[in-house]
């Protein structure tokens, strides 16, 4: 670490090391990744490790995946406990059945803005996601995409949490965001599954940026054993 700024650790043996720490508190981190690259399992890993360690809460907005199919996703994965004092999972569920005061009147970005807001303000979050950018383009009907990424990314830095934002890269594209996203982010994270060999598929993990850190570029190998994930070179398969 080369400045003294206040670290979230990711709990991913290896990870923190090679990002020259871990990530730096406040920042907006983009998360991108084709499908099925545990986007949404790694996260929420960083997030039941805090609280497990430091009793930090943190709030998991899911736009597309329901809270039970998330649940039952990560206890396969070691997070059997993800209790909601510490990890509160908000789905489309929720959110439309506390919605239909503001549904019609506001885009989405706004209505989000206001409901992290609201929690941060009476549960004190200190980690957002926002489980998937695409997903609330989705349910958007922007006009000025570069326009009001800058001011939902403005707003959501406002609150001074650590935010991750979950963009889904289509398989094939070497764009990692659509709206300039990758910029106005502080960190991008790049999840992909690389062929090695005929057969053989390998989940790779690389630090694309992170600001303020001296942080490894290159790309490792991402795995998780059962009951905890980390990450090693890209030619050994175990650590
Ligand atoms: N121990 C493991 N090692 C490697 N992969 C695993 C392991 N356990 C589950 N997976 C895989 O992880 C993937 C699901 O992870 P997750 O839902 O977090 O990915 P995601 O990138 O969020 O997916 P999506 O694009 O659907 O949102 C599945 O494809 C599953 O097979
Ligand atoms: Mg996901």
């Amino acid at each position: 670490m080369e400045l003294e700024v206040p670290i979230l650790q990711t709990y991913v043996d290896g990870l923190d090391r090679v990002l020259g720490g871990g990530i730096p508190k406040g920042s907006t981190v983009l998360v991108a990744g084709t499908p099925g690259t545990m986007k949404t399992s790694l996260i929420l890993w960083m997030m039941h490790e805090n609280a497990r360690a430091h009793g930090t809460k943190s709030l998991y907005v899911s736009l597309e995946q329901d809270m039970d199919s998330l649940k039952a996703g990560a206890a396969r994965m070691g997070m059997g406990n993800l209790h909601e004092s510490s990890v509160y999972i908000l789905d489309m569920g929720q959110l439309r059945r506390g919605l239909h005061r503001a549904e019609g009147t506001k885009d989405w970005f706004t209505i989000i803005i206001e409901i992290v807001k609201e929690a941060v303000n009476s549960s004190g979050y200190q980690v957002l996601a926002i489980d998937s950018l695409e997903a609330l383009y989705a349910l958007s009907d922007l006009k000025t995409h570069r326009r009001e990424m800058f001011h939902f990314l403005g707003s959501l830095k406002e609150l001074g949490l650590t935010t991750f934002l979950i963009a889904e890269t289509p398989f094939g594209s070497t764009r990692l965001a659509q709206w300039g996203e990758d910029f106005l982010a502080d960190g991008i994270l790049n999840l992909r599954q690389v062929e090695v060999g005929e057969t053989e598929v390998q989940l790779r993990l690389r630090c694309v940026k992170m600001r303020w850190m001296n942080h490894d570029h290159n790309a490792l190998a991402l795995h998780h054993d059962g009951e905890k994930f980390f990450v090693s070179h890209v030619i050994s398969k175990k650590k």
